[in-house]
């Protein structure tokens, strides 16, 4: 469906201090899944429901942001940025980004993995004669998110933002995707933070204006620690999520990049992305389940599983990595192991194990 008139902002200005330390040479709206920056995905999200008006709410590592980005064209919409000096949180994103936005704003937090239909999301918008809308979804345990309890007739009746344990009433979140008339922006002042879940949604419900939740059966991940970034890559390498970003030369569940060298007797086990320039040599093996960047060197015996490796990672002889990242220039030495949910920072070094003799 066409959507003439609606703008998407997506919040892209944290800090992303749960993904530390691959936020600190990396800003998280831009963390590679399969190689490709995270927004990416979002933008071809926006694209395929018809929405390729896009602002950038961002204040943390812009340069950094627009550079992986541009204006957008490689992913078929116009792309804007909305700089903040100082965080406005995340109404302040919004609000900052006002002057650039048509009658109807898509809001996406900028850490959101999904393929939820948005236009049916915007059908249902438009069918209540909402002012707001939220997209809710199910988790086990909702005390990281923003819980939402909705009435009967799917109006929201209450949005507790990170709930204590005693004050769980429902499994239904705030799963940071909104649709907002416009003028609902006046609401937020100019040029002070504020937050969206904790200031501006309780005061749409004081004020009585028309705010509906939306339930999806969609796939949906917040991808901001390490574990959940991981986890969605597995997922996209398993073919859970619907997305139209593919890595280069993606076929039968293996994707090799340009220029990549793999010896004889070197395995790959789908599914597995290998980066342009990456070097594999005899004997050694990677995947299932794994990504690597560019330009990483995986030694003779070494055995990588369930692991996203960053650019130019080197892997010494005989290393065992399983259900790891490992981020930017680390090295690994020979048969130095990294245990599952292991983080290597950009450029570190894993010492090897002790030769006994
Ligand atoms: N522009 C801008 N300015 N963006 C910001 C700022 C800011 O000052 N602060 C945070 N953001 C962006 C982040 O970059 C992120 O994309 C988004 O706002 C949400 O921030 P998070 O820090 O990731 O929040 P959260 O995951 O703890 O909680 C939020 O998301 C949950 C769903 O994943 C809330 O919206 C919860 O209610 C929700 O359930
Ligand atoms: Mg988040």
């Amino acid at each position: 469906m066409g959507a003439a008139g609606v703008t998407a902002v997506i919040l892209a200005g944290g800090q992303g201090t749960r993904l530390r330390p691959l936020t600190l040479s990396r800003p998280k709206p831009i963390v590679p899944l399969l190689n490709v920056p995270f927004l990416a995905y979002q933008l071809d999200l926006l694209r395929r429901h018809g929405v390729d008006d896009v602002v950038l709410s961002c204040s943390y590592m812009v340069d950094d942001v627009r550079g992986a980005m541009g204006d957008g064209r490689a992913w078929g919409v116009r792309l804007r940025y909305a700089v903040e000096d100082q965080p406005l949180g995340t109404a302040g994103g919004v609000r900052n980004a006002a002057d650039l936005v048509s009658e109807r704003v898509i809001v996406l937090n900028g850490d959101v993995l999904t393929d939820a239909d948005l236009s049916a999301m915007q059908r249902f918008h438009a069918e209540r004669g909402a002012a707001a809308t939220i997209y809710l979804t199910r988790v086990p345990d909702p005390r990281a998110f923003g819980l939402v309890d909705l009435l009967p007739s799917g109006h929201v009746h209450r949005f507790l933002e990170k709930p204590g344990p005693d004050q769980i009433t429902t499994d239904t979140i705030n799963a940071g995707v909104y649709i907002l008339d416009r003028t609902l922006l006046e609401r937020i002042p100019p040029g002070r933070a504020m937050s969206i879940e904790r200031e501006f949604f309780p005061g749409l419900l004081a004020d009585g204006i028309r705010f509906y939740g939306w339930v999806g059966e969609h796939y949906w991940l917040d991808i901001g620690n390490a574990e959940k970034y991981r986890q969605g890559q597995l997922d996209l390498l398993s073919g859970r999520v619907r997305t139209g970003v593919q890595p280069d030369g993606w076929r039968d569940g293996i994707a090799l990049g340009d220029g990549a060298v793999i010896e004889p007797g070197a395995q790959i086990q789908p599914p597995a992305v290998v980066g342009p320039t990456c070097r594999l040599a005899a004997d050694s093996r990677v995947g299932p389940h794994v990504v690597l960047g560019a330009g990483c060197s995986v030694a003779a015996r070494a055995v990588v599983e369930g692991s996203v490796l960053w650019d130019g990672v080197q892997v010494g002889e005989g290393a065992v990595l399983r259900d790891c990242i490992v981020a930017s220039g680390a090295s690994i030495a020979p048969r130095a192991q990294v245990r599952p949910g292991a983080v290597v920072a950009a450029g570190a070094v894993v010492a090897g194990a002790p030769v006994l003799s």
